[in-house]
């Protein structure tokens, strides 16, 4: 995993097509684990189907909603690409529920809480875990806690700054220094991250050639 700093990589991907696959309620009923796969987790309302909307260009993909809850099962993608060996690959993007919804009843919260994290730690062709912080707000405890969880499971993971197009740069940097602050005491190596504005078309390059990589890591090519 990429050390501390901001992540920046180039893409050479080129997305051929995207569809939506399926919608599991659990682990076990997901597609069969043949390709790479890269999933999208946080709170509800951070973000999550908009980035995948963002990486695949495709506003209508994945569902997105003002109210927060709107993602309740587990929905795979099949992209198609080429990378720069020219070969053609594919791999799955996966939208995830978000996490600490509080409208709904605590027997739910605990269904989806126990669906994510079978997910995270039995998915055997995760790749990488992306995990989206809103960058409007100070760090909050729900996050830290979580992503020291997914250290401690040691799960692979990138974080990623939604909504920057909400505040200023200086805010937007000061609200990153203050978040990797946090969770300093509890890492050895801090994970890598990159700001993104869905509404703004930011970060989409970083993401697709941090997938990339990892695309060419497992090498898994059809
Ligand atoms: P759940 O599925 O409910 O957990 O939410 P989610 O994390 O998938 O969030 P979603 O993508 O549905 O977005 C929630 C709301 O935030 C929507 O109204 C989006 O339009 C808005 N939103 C998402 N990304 C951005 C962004 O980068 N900038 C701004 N300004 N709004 C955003
Ligand atoms: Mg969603």
């Amino acid at each position: 995993m990429t050390g501390a700093g901001k992540t920046a990589y180039l893409a050479l991907v080129k997305l051929l097509s995207a569809s939506y696959i399926i919608s599991s309620p659990s682990v076990e009923k997901c597609p069969a684990p043949a390709m790479p796969e890269f999933a999208f987790i946080g709170r509800s309302n951070v973000g999550k189907s908009s980035l995948i909307n963002l990486i695949t260009s495709n506003r209508q993909l994945a569902k997105t909603s003002a109210s927060p809850g709107k993602t309740q099962l587990i929905n795979h993608f099949l992209i198609k690409s080429e990378v720069s060996s020219a070969k053609s690959v594919q791999w799955y993007l996966v939208d995830l529920p978000g996490y600490g919804y509080a409208q709904v009843s605590q027997g739910t919260r605990k269904q989806w809480k126990k669906m994510i994290e079978q997910y995270i730690r039995q998915r055997t062709n995760l790749k990488l875990l992306f995990v989206l912080i809103d960058i409007r707000h100070r760090p909050q405890a729900l996050d830290l806690e979580f992503i020291n969880q997914l250290g401690a499971w040691s799960i692979p993971l990138l974080l990623v700054f939604t909504k920057s197009d909400q505040i200023t740069q200086r805010e937007a940097a000061a609200s990153v220094k203050s978040f990797m602050e946090s969770l300093e005491k509890h890492w050895d190596e801090m994970p890598g991250y990159v700001v993104t504005s869905s509404a703004k078309g930011r970060g989409r390059k970083e993401l697709l050639g941090i997938i990339e990589e990892q695309l060419m890591l497992s090498n898994t090519n059809v």
